[in-house]
């Protein structure tokens, strides 16, 4: 037998088109790959490998399945030599473990305390007195047993050590009981104690449905070190970059339906199946990860994402979006009344209403088309060059072929930028510099490139932002990456935006930026006072990215026709008003700045 979660994480890293094509020759039709059927004699192929979905289909026989069916099918492989096959050929070592030989896989202990924890929790919700008040707020949120069982909810009873004295009869070893995250030790206590108390406790499983960690809900309002959810840490069999809660159940729904929708918490995922939409899972407080981004292309090429409707919800969305573009598939956006959650419109409108805003799902990119409208983004042409700043890193997602076609028409039809040039800025790859679009316009006088890095502004911003995470929105909405002079800051910047968390900059991104974000992360600098050289950073930024628009603009008003330069000049004025309410001279402040020892930065190498 071999552990359920390399079986998956096979099929997950396999590359079917390639292990296929060892044996049926392949050519590509469109995302898919066409063949002769390797059952049926036939002249007109009609064998099909669907690399979005790991899935292969054979028309003219009937058979399809995954790459391991394939291999049984083709080969008479049997199971596990398939998945050994396939191994071998993605770099995943599969080691085979007896069937009911104790001690051959060497996670086994912990999948069985995890599974003894589950049933612990679930007993104290649904059997014992002191689960009521519990199993009166999951009533009040419409999770009766049966969904409630369904999904292996419990309840963590409001004790320190209930979960520790059961564990310890049961003869479950304590230090492995610490690394799962059940008990916790502190100094003020001499034993270690249960780490989930009075909380209502939602299982997360492996897609085959094995018990890898636990989140818990606070029952009622969230306190002062009391966080409103707890999850379990990462642990030998928890990596909650590769796990979607949910995905178990979920994945029968999305198969048949189509579409998977992607929502943000485990409530989200439960009250929706509770009113029977079946297709929903959700990442464990954590950004979709490409990990989770393939496991769900295991299922379907289409994700719903049905996030908070917020700012920081639509950000989060855009984030997403892309990390499912990356994989090749395709995302849209499902907006939901200001303030609401998939939980909440499941409660008070029933499904048909949760399906009616799904019904209106738009494309990821015509949201976010739809959103810098909104901001008025298109209004002039300085405005135009910000929002393809922000639209940019969207199309450079895309690894599909024609979806990439599809999205760069578009943003040049509403852009009104070619889409040759859109062409040339992708494969640029690194962050555009759309300040200097316009090629035969004499180049505007610059301040020189800087000999070193970190020795201005940029630096000081990023090394706050860094600090002060909180800040990047407040930075993004006054200043884009184009607006920083140093390419490694406008990458790093770039990064921030994407991921206000992020801990390392995003594979491909260009190696200098990579080393600075590092020696930034590590870096004890900590100019202060924060807030004020925030400000003025921010401010100086805007202010030398507004001279440059004005420069630019100028050098097109000399040369353009009398259609467009009224609009041109418009676009000057409203420059020049901008600058103008910009309040205290920004000068006084970058002298302070230059003034205060913390600022002589030591200038990067
Ligand atoms: P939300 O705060 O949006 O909670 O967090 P919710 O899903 O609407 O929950 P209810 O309706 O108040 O019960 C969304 C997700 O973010 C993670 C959890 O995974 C949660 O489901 N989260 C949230 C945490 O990990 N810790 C927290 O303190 C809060
Ligand atoms: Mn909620």
């Amino acid at each position: 037998m071999i552990p359920d979660n390399v079986v998956e994480e096979v099929r997950a890293r396999a590359d079917i088109v390639g292990i296929v094509g060892e044996f049926v020759q392949l050519k590509k039709a469109g995302k898919d790959f066409r063949g002769l059927s390797p059952f049926k004699d036939e002249k007109t192929p009609s064998f099909y490998v669907i690399p979005a979905k790991a899935f292969f289909h054979d028309f003219s026989s009937g058979e399809s399945g995954d790459v391991f069916s394939f291999l049984m099918k083709h080969q008479g492989m049997s199971f596990v030599d398939a998945v050994k096959y396939v191994g071998a050929r993605s770099g995943v070592d599969v080691r085979e473990v007896r069937r009911g030989k104790k001690g051959d896989d060497p996670w086994r202990p912990y999948y069985e305390a995890s599974a003894f924890a589950g049933s612990f929790f679930r007993e104290r919700l649904w059997e014992w007195d002191g689960g009521k008040g519990a199993r009166e707020y999951l009533e009040k949120r419409g999770i009766g047993r049966e969904v409630g069982e369904r999904f292996g909810i419990g309840y963590a009873p409001d004790e320190w050590e209930a979960f520790r004295e059961a564990a310890s009869v049961h003869g479950l070893d304590e230090g492995m009981l610490l690394e799962l995250g059940l008990i916790k030790r502190s100094e003020g206590r001499d034993r270690p104690y249960d780490a989930f108390r009075n909380r209502i406790i939602f299982p997360i499983e492996s897609v085959s449905g094995r018990v890898l960690a636990f989140g818990g809900r606070i029952l009622g309002p969230a306190g002062k070190g009391a966080p409103k959810y707890l999850n379990s840490p990462e642990s030998p069999i928890f990596h909650k970059g590769a796990v979607l809660y949910g995905l178990g159940w979920a994945r029968n729904h999305i198969r048949r339906q189509g579409a998977a929708l992607l929502v943000e918490g485990f409530m989200d995922a439960v009250s929706l199946a509770a009113v029977d939409i079946g297709n929903a899972v959700a990442p464990l407080g954590t950004s979709l990860t490409e990990e989770h981004a393939r496991l769900l292309g295991n299922y379907t090429s289409q994700v719903r994402i049905l996030f908070d409707s917020d700012p920081a919800g639509l950000r989060a969305t855009f984030r997403a979006a892309k990390v499912l573009l990356a994989q090749g598939l395709r995302a849209s956006v499902v907006t939901l009344p200001e303030g609401e959650d998939p939980d909440s419109v499941a409660r008070s409108e029933g499904a048909e209403g949760v399906l009616g805003y799904v019904g209106q799902a738009v494309d990821v990119l015509d949201r976010q088309l739809a959103m810098l409208e909104e901001r008025d983004y298109f209004a002039t042409i300085e405005k135009t060059r910000d929002a393809l700043d922000r639209l940019l890193p969207t199309l450079r997602a895309v690894q599909d072929a024609r979806l990439r076609d599809i999205y760069i028409t578009r943003v040049a039809d509403r852009t009104g930028v070619r889409a040759e040039t859109l062409e040339a800025e992708l494969r640029k790859g690194a962050a555009p510099r759309l300040a200097q679009a316009p090629r035969r316009t004499p180049t505007p006088r610059r301040r020189p490139a800087p000999r070193f890095h970190g020795l201005g502004v940029d630096r000081l911003l990023i090394l706050l932002l860094l600090k002060h995470r909180k800040w990047i929105d407040k930075a993004a909405e006054r200043v884009g990456p184009s607006d920083l002079e140093d390419g490694v800051y406008r990458a790093i910047f770039e990064g921030l935006i994407d991921d206000p968390e992020l801990q390392a900059l995003p594979e491909g991104t260009m190696p200098e930026a990579v080393l600075h974000f590092e020696r930034l992360m590590s870096d004890r600098e900590v100019p202060s006072p924060a807030e004020a050289i925030f400000e003025d950073a921010v401010l100086q930024i805007e202010n030398t990215a507004l001279d440059r628009r004005l420069e630019v603009l100028d050098a097109e008003i000399a040369r353009a026709g009398d259609v467009e330069k009224p609009r041109l000049i418009r676009d000057k004025q409203d420059l020049i008003s901008k600058k103008k309410s910009r309040g205290p001279d920004w000068r006084r402040s970058a002298r302070r700045a230059a003034g205060s020892p913390q600022y002589q930065g030591e200038g990067a190498p």
